[in-house]
């Protein structure tokens, strides 16, 4: 029987990966990596090194390309899903066509694969379709958003209290919660909040050698990590952050 291991891998820093994840590579025979054409050098060679690293048999990584992506859809859930499924057939075809019978294949996903990442959808939608058998094990990772209160030496929640962990899209359509996670921002998301009473915690490219944080009032720190961020992103040519922010 074919295996597949979708394996967390962190969230930048060599040092996230877990002795768990650090096992289960070394038995494996076909790392896939699915781009989106545009992939980061930096990211994709993080996941060459820990390949290097830590598998400890002859091994090769099948790579493919991500269908194209509406950005701008009428509909975001259905261009999502139609999204989805034209990676499950890539998906797939890669895992039928390149993985042996008897072969370990892995999924390396950034950070933890239960947080904002779809191959788990996608593994399970390619189950489904029941044209190539596999057994399946999710291996966690250490995600951005822990990564990120390690590195501010906080804690997410109050007391008993509940977090909150959303997108910067959602978090322009309000604040839902005293204590909110932000990811996927593209722009600069808290902008659209009332600052007066709110901290941020702000970290950029969290556990890796060119790491960012900021925090403090948000009135305060708002425009400078604005620019700070605008900054770093012209000489990265990407960036990756998330914040948290909190009602006082
Ligand atoms: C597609 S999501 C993947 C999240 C990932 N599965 C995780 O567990 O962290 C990408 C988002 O994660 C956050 N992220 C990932 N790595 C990061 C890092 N090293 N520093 C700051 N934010 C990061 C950013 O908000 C980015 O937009």
């Amino acid at each position: 029987m074919r295996r597949l291991s979708i394996i967390g891998i962190g969230a930048g820093n060599p040092d996230h990966i877990t002795v768990q994840a650090t096992k289960a590579l070394a038995g494996i025979d076909v790392v896939f990596l699915i781009g989106k054409g545009e992939d980061k050098a930096d990211l994709a060679q993080l996941r060459k090194d820990i390949c290097a690293r830590y598998i400890k048999r002859p091994f090769r990584f099948v790579e493919a390309q991500d269908p194209e992506r509406d950005r701008k859809p009428a509909d975001y859930g259905a261009a999502v899903a139609d999204w989805h499924a034209q990676r499950a057939t890539i998906y797939e075809r890669v895992i039928r066509e390149e993985l042996g019978a008897s072969q370990h294949g892995a999924f390396l996903v950034w950070g933890d694969p239960s947080l904002y990442d779809s191959t788990l959808r996608i593994v399970d939608q390619v189950a489904a379709l029941r044209t190539v058998a596999f057994d399946l094990d999710v291996i966690p990772g250490i995600t951005s958003v822990q990564a990120l209160a390690a590195a501010h030496k906080i804690a997410l929640n109050r007391i008993g209290g509940p977090v909150h962990i959303t997108t910067g899209r959602q978090l322009a359509q309000g604040m839902r919660g005293d204590d909110v996670v932000v990811m996927l921002d593209g722009g600069c998301a808290f902008n659209t909040v009332e600052a007066d009473g709110i901290d941020i915690y702000w970290g950029a490219y969290v556990g890796t050698a060119d790491e960012i944080l900021v925090s403090g009032p948000l009135r305060q720190r708002g425009p400078e990590i604005e620019k700070l961020r605008a900054e770093a992103r012209a000489r990265h040519g990407w960036i990756m952050d998330t914040y948290l922010l909190r009602r006082n």
